[in-house]
């Protein structure tokens, strides 16, 4: 059955927007306005499975909205809000939660590196984020989904559900008269050369939020001197670079580095390599430094602009909601009538 294509994505609200989301989430975002009706939405219900402070959360919230439009989505074109405005995220994600198994929860990998060793003490939200997520994009029946290569596995399980509801409630939708399948199956958009950015200090660690080292991640936020300054740091190995995309197969820095730059130029590594190859560090990181300066400086600055005027955020988000409650509360009725809930 054909499904009217519409993407969907979110970020959570928890501070430190990074160079990883950048490359692996927004820019993607902003390419994908041309071609589809897109929905970019703040998850703050995702934030709080963990704890935040009330007192923050609103302006990470905002920060988040900032970097959109910053970055160039277009809000009156498309649709950007902050989850807890639409209630029918939280209402489908029970719905799923029914329809979810234990076991495929059981083997969600970010669970368990979020939950760490002290299992018994993570929250039951943050155990069942995957169902709110498959929620997040079905509400909208979303039929794309640009994420960076770590929410791999959950879109697998949003697919999971998508198709479970489809086979467990088919003779209903049938009867309802919505076709064959009510849910698509979501496909991820994960290309390009930074879909898994790493750690400037740890090639073999994802850069990260949550990471302790401020030196190990580019923040959105961060002035032209403090990127200067992570990047002539950033770990390095002692060679020059490669000619070839094959010399960097074992040198997790280096490929870092070199993807950043590709997905920052918006080209492939192997072009930058044809560039650079045979360069000493000093002179590629020189260049990179003039790249993201360049790219994240005017972004910086009309994230600065846009958050001095919060009221101006928290309308655009209040439009946003609700022209996405009107899709969503659609499909709630629909998936009502399917699972046999009486309502208005
Ligand atoms: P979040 O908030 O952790 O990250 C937002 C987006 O940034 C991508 N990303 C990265 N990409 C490349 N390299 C990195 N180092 C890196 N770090 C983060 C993430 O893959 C993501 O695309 N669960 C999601 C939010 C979410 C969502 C959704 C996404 C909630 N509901 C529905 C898509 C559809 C999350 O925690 O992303």
């Amino acid at each position: 059955m054909a499904f009217k294509e519409r993407v969907f994505s979110g970020v959570q609200p928890t501070g430190n927007l990074h160079l990883g989301n950048y490359l692996g989430a927004l820019v993607k975002f902003v390419a994908l306005q041309e071609k589809y009706d897109c929905i970019y939405c703040i998850v703050d219900l995702h934030a709080i499975t963990v704890w935040q402070d009330p007192a923050e959360l609103p302006k990470a919230t905002r920060e988040v909205a900032a970097a959109f439009i910053a970055c160039g989505i277009d809000a009156k074109r498309h649709i950007v809000f902050n989850q807890s405005q639409v209630a029918e995220h939280a209402e489908l994600a029970w719905i799923f939660n029914c329809v979810a198994r234990l076991g495929w929860l059981n083997r969600m990998t970010q669970f368990k590196e979020k939950a760490g060793k002290d299992r018994e003490n993570a929250s039951v939200g943050l155990y069942a984020y995957p169902s709110l997520m498959a929620a997040d994009i079905l509400v909208y029946r979303a039929t794309h989904v640009p994420v960076g290569e770590d929410q791999k596995q959950h879109l697998e399980l949003s697919r999971d559900i998508a198709q479970k509801f489809n086979n467990d409630f088919g003779p209903s939708i049938r009867a309802h008269g919505y076709g064959e399948a009510f849910f698509p199956l979501p496909e991820p958009l994960i290309q390009g050369p930074a879909t898994r950015v790493m750690s400037l200090r740890d090639g073999a660690k994802k850069m990260s939020k949550s990471d302790a080292s401020d030196q190990s991640r580019i923040n959105l936020t961060d002035a032209a001197d403090a990127i200067a300054h992570k990047i002539r740091r950033a770990k390095t190995d002692p060679d020059p670079l490669p000619g070839e995309e094959a010399g960097l197969a074992s040198r997790p820095e280096a490929d870092n580095l070199v993807g950043i730059y590709a997905a920052l130029a918006g080209r492939a590594k192997w072009e930058v390599l044809k560039e650079f190859g045979g360069a000493q560090f000093s002179s590629f990181k020189a260049a990179l430094v003039d790249l993201a300066v360049a790219k994240l400086g005017p972004i910086n600055a009309e994230m600065k602009r846009l958050m001095a005027d919060p009221v101006h955020i928290d309308s655009v988000l209040a439009q946003g909601a609700e022209r996405a409650q009107v899709i969503a509360a659609e499909t709630m009725k629909a998936v009502k009538d399917i699972v046999g809930l009486v309502h208005r």
